[in-house]
């Protein structure tokens, strides 16, 4: 289905964003493996975390959903699988889901039982070997496509060993499918990376009775065996989901929002450091904690923003919003640059190439390198706007939020193919785009 936006008016409003995706995978995958019961409040209701769900129900967990107010939350009820997940019937498809593949690799290897892991078109290209290779060192069997490197992964594991990774890349998703696995294997497993990645699986073990180990050189480890209790997590609005809006009121002139309640940990929060530096009016303010994340607000207000560089260690805390990021630097002065990405051409797309394809058709000149972009900022004044037409998602959700966010400075307006992947993270984002054009 293809999704349209187009020049408008100011955005206001105050308002709350779906659930964090990152922590509610997490959730369900440690809620689903616990002994006892666990609930989690205010879930991402999107595709990918109901994909996980299933597959948790069909490793022998008690699922049971309820959605929430709205179509962007919901309530999960489970009875886990008390350390024991159970062969499951047929083939788990985690959709479009790394994160949800990744992680329950590692779990389900902790498991003497045999899982086919598997997704579709997008997913079946992302680099497995990450995982593949600490697992098997762990001591499961992990066969996959093209030699181990691509889904669908067939994982017979258990008696498990703890090993020490070090990772070649800064990645959250492998850090935790190694930490997950390392629950069901005999002494301390430790995960070391090039950069810290988001530390969602770290903050959430304690809440469900583990002991997250924490080396001198920023390693993490967990000692196993180590079965972990049922738990209530209320889980945080997922600061990627508010980026798209944060960036559309700095962009859209008039434009002030506010978003309540969504998580405001700093390794996901690299967009505001950015943002503030290329003069954006933004803050955010933490007010509580929930599931062990820092919670709070973020205030956004039009700006006229100025070029900014990004280099390799600011990446992984803006990991997913490189796309929306680009949209802010299309509407700066002057030239932005991004290095250090080449992380992005291994997600849901290639970032880097559908922005260097979606750019230019707005009237934006950028300039592909293998590992960033550079982007020639049109400048902030409002009769500078943008142009149109159809602009390819490449089936990704993340690119269609942005290209939509795009069209709201269009004055052709924008058409996205395949608008329906943003109900993989993001149910409700369209609805909540035309509240936010139509509430002047
Ligand atoms: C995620 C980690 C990141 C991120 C993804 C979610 C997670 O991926 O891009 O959307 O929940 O752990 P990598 O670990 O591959 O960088």
């Amino acid at each position: 289905m293809a999704l349209t936006s187009s020049l408008s008016g100011p955005l206001r409003g105050s308002f709350r964003v779906p659930g964090d995706k990152s922590i509610t995978h997490r959730a369900l995958l440690m809620g689903g493996w616990a002994e006892g019961e666990t609930t989690v409040r205010g879930a991402n209701a999107g595709d990918d975390c109901a994909a996980l769900a299933r597959a948790v129900a069909a490793l022998g967990a008690e699922v049971r959903a309820e959605p929430e107010e709205g179509r962007e939350r919901t309530t999960y009820h489970l009875r886990g699988a008390a350390g024991r997940w159970q062969e499951p019937r047929g083939t788990l498809d985690l959709g479009n889901s790394g994160t949800a593949l990744r992680l329950l690799a590692g779990s389900v290897a902790t498991a003497a039982v045999r899982a086919v892991l598997d997704g579709d078109e997008s997913l079946r290209r992302r680099p497995m070997m990450r995982i593949v290779e600490p697992l098997r060192r762990m001591g499961a069997a992990v066969d996959g496509a093209a030699g181990g490197t691509r889904a669908p992964l067939t994982i017979r594991g258990g008696d498990l060993r703890g090993i020490r990774h070090v990772s070649s890349v800064a990645s959250a998703q492998v850090k935790s499918a190694v930490l997950l696995a390392g629950l069901g294997a005999q002494g301390e497993t430790w995960v070391q990376e090039p950069r810290p990645s988001r530390d969602h699986t770290e903050r959430l073990l304690p809440l469900f009775g583990a002991l997250v180990l924490a080396g001198a050189d920023g390693a993490v480890g967990v000692t196993g065996p180590h079965v972990l209790q049922g738990t209530a997590v209320e889980v945080p609005g997922d600061f990627s989901a508010a980026a798209f809006w944060i960036v559309a009121a700095l962009v859209v002139p008039g434009s002030e929002i506010e978003i309540t309640d969504v998580g405001l940990n700093p390794r996901r929060t690299g967009l505001l450091r950015v943002l503030a530096r290329m003069g954006a009016d933004v803050e955010a303010t933490i007010e509580r904690e929930a599931a062990g994340e820092p919670v709070g607000r973020v205030r956004a207000r039009a700006s006229s923003l100025g070029a900014v560089s990004v280099a390799a260690d600011e990446v992984p805390d803006l990991i997913d919003e490189v796309p929306i990021w680009s949209i802010a630097a299309a509407l700066a002065k002057g030239q932005s640059t991004l290095s250090g990405a080449e992380e992005l051409r291994g997600k849901e797309s290639d970032r880097l190439r559908g922005l260097a394809r979606g750019l230019p058709r707005l009237g934006v000149t950028v300039t592909e390198a293998a590992d960033g972009l550079a982007i020639e900022g049109r400048g902030p004044a409002a009769d500078e706007a943008l142009g149109g037409g159809k602009l390819e998602s490449a089936g990704d959700h993340r690119l269609a939020m942005s290209f939509l966010v795009a069209g709201l400075r269009s004055r052709a307006g924008v058409e996205v193919s395949s608008g329906d992947m943003v109900d993989t993270s993001y149910p409700g984002f369209y609805s909540r785009l035309l509240t936010l054009v139509s509430s002047r």
